[in-house]
């Protein structure tokens, strides 16, 4: 059984696209599907490197991963709209049962990852989604002085650019490993309608 993870962020600098990359390098690693998606800008620059989402994905994926720069301590308006299209997704459960995680990247230290990181679960419960975060066994978490939380992964630029720390690099893979075992190990209850 191969689990269909969607990966789903908007990025506009390329910090947020490269830990959807790691979480996608996790999925592969836990041998599931890694399928990333992202969503146009409305009205600001946007990463068009993958392609935009549809509707349908959700219903087709067994897992969701989704990641957002903050913004003023919270998700971009792009992601919070998109969530605002999916009514008809809700109505048929279409994600209940289905484990989720999110992600995060912001430009300096404790300056709304955290509550980024939070926010973005919210409308995932309101989908019945059962949220992953990254325990405290993962070695990266305990380690990091940059980003990464038992919230989600993240990343922390802190005058360094886009790219990863090894840490936030660690537990991105290790929350992309993470859901795709749980969406594997979900599958059967959720096909008989247990969760
Ligand atoms: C309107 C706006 C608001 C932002 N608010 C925050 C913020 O509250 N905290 C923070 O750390 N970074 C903030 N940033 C910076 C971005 O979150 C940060 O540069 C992020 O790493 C960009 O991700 P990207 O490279 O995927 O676009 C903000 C940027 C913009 C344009």
């Amino acid at each position: 059984m191969t689990p269909k993870v969607l990966i789903l962020y908007y990025s506009r600098n390329g910090a947020t696209q490269q830990l959807a990359d790691a979480i996608a390098t996790g999925v592969q690693q836990a041998q599931g599907d890694a399928l990333l998606r992202t969503v146009s800008g409305g009205g600001e620059p946007a990463s068009n490197r993958d392609l935009s989402i549809e509707v349908d994905d959700l219903a087709q994926c067994d897992g969701l991963i989704m990641g957002s720069p903050v913004r003023f301590g919270h998700m971009a308006s792009s992601l919070q709209q998109f969530w605002e299209q999916t009514s008809a997704t809700w109505l048929k459960g279409q994600l209940q049962g289905k484990p989720a995680a999110v992600f995060t990247s912001g430009s300096s230290m404790h300056s709304g990852q955290e509550s980024t990181l939070l926010a973005m679960g919210v409308p995932l419960l309101h989908h019945g989604m059962m949220l992953c975060g990254i325990p405290y066994t993962e070695p990266a978490i305990q380690q990091t002085t940059t980003g990464g939380s038992p919230y989600g992964a993240s990343h922390v630029e802190h005058g360094q650019g886009i790219k990863l720390s090894t840490h936030e690099y660690q537990a991105a893979v290790a929350l992309g490993k993470r859901v795709t075992h749980a969406a594997r190990a979900l599958i059967t209850e959720r096909e008989q309608g247990n969760l």
